[in-house]
């Protein structure tokens, strides 16, 4: 018999959500990170709650702005997802975050946690002492992702949008609706509480680890629960691999991959991910330089420059994978894990 889902975790980083300014109504000079995670229950949270039958119970697991998250924090988020799913009394978990690196962190979840049960980052725009702040329409729009039975996975719940933790990204400064999964679109939009999927939730969110992401196959293992918690426990001690970007542009230079190349004994550079032109391109002057790294052990992935649609696959006479899916940011969280996993064996499709 299946266990009766009470609760529903509500994990705190800080980020603007939690951000609150002297000066009241001001929505750029405040301090990010300083309300406790308890403390945004937003009103009709309760109302949500009792027709959910779910009672929320809070951590506050950092409170940080976001521009300073650390591998720690994802670690303790990491294994917080992790005791979640393995209790048959939790429905979901809600993470509060800032904005400005949530695209990360939750792409970082998707790939080690993998959960069955929905995972929903939410943050805001404007502090909680903005005259008119988003967070606890975002936070109440969150718990309504994360009590809803078709939910499942990692997502970023934002300005009325569910994104997919494998395509959104920031792409605003400053506007309240500053996220976008680009040509992908939302997964789903929140509507008074109602969730209407545009496309199934729980769906595969392209892995690093899987096929559709790359030219080449990039394959992990079989993953489950325990996994991600033995991949957390060795990323603890070990620290995750090491992997920069090089980016192409005019007049770049073999330095550009060679400043990655020193002797660095105690954090070498066990990745790079050329951050090419267009297609998965990139300067003739990189070809060499590049062609030293992977011979001295460093492995290298191309992606783009271009922030819409992936990489058309196609011949360009040099040979490293492209990761046609995922853009910069995420291609080298997923870079890392598969190193980290030691399995990024590529088979040429
Ligand atoms: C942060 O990312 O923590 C600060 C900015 C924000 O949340 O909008």
């Amino acid at each position: 018999m299946q266990a009766v889902q009470t609760k529903l975790w509500l994990l705190g980083t800080g980020g603007t959500i939690a951000g609150q300014s002297a000066v009241e109504g001001d929505n750029v000079g405040y301090t990010a990170g300083t309300v406790p995670v308890e403390a945004l229950l937003p009103k009709g949270a309760n109302r949500l709650l009792e027709s959910a039958g779910l009672e929320v119970v809070s951590r506050q697991l950092a409170q940080l702005d976001s521009k300073d998250m650390t591998y720690s924090v994802w670690f303790a988020l990491a294994e917080a997802v992790c005791a979640a799913c393995d209790d048959p009394a939790v429905r979901g978990v809600v993470i509060t975050h800032g904005t400005d690196t949530i695209e990360e962190t939750a792409f970082f979840l998707a790939e080690v946690c993998r959960p069955v049960k929905p995972v929903v980052l939410t943050c805001a725009m404007r502090p909680a002492t903005a005259a008119s702040p988003d967070g606890p329409q975002n936070l109440l729009d969150a718990m309504a992702v994360a009590s809803d039975e078709r939910a499942g996975g990692v997502v970023v719940v934002t300005a009325g949008a569910v994104h997919r933790a494998s395509s959104v990204s920031k792409v605003h400064p400053y506007r309240i609706d500053a996220f976008s999964s680009g040509e992908q679109g939302p997964l789903a939009m929140v509507e008074e509480g109602r969730i209407r999927w545009l496309h199934q939730s729980g769906e595969a969110q392209p892995s690093a680890s899987q096929g559709s992401t790359t030219s080449k196959e990039l394959r992990g293992g079989d993953h489950h629960p325990s996994d991600a918690l033995r991949l957390v426990s060795q990323l603890r001690t070990g620290g995750l691999p090491r992997v920069e970007w090089v980016v192409s542009r005019t007049g770049v230079g073999p330095r550009e991959v060679e400043q990655w190349l020193v002797d660095s004994p105690s954090e070498p550079v066990r990745g790079l991910i050329v951050v090419g032109t267009g297609n998965g391109t990139f300067h003739q002057s990189l070809v060499e330089p590049l062609k030293r790294a992977e011979a001295a052990g460093v492995l290298v992935w191309r992606t783009t420059r271009c922030t819409q649609g992936p990489i058309v696959l196609g011949s360009s006479g040099v040979d490293w994978p492209r990761v046609t899916h995922l853009d910069p940011v995420k291609a080298r969280i997923a870079l890392a894990l598969c190193i980290a996993r030691a399995d990024c064996s590529y088979s040429a499709v």
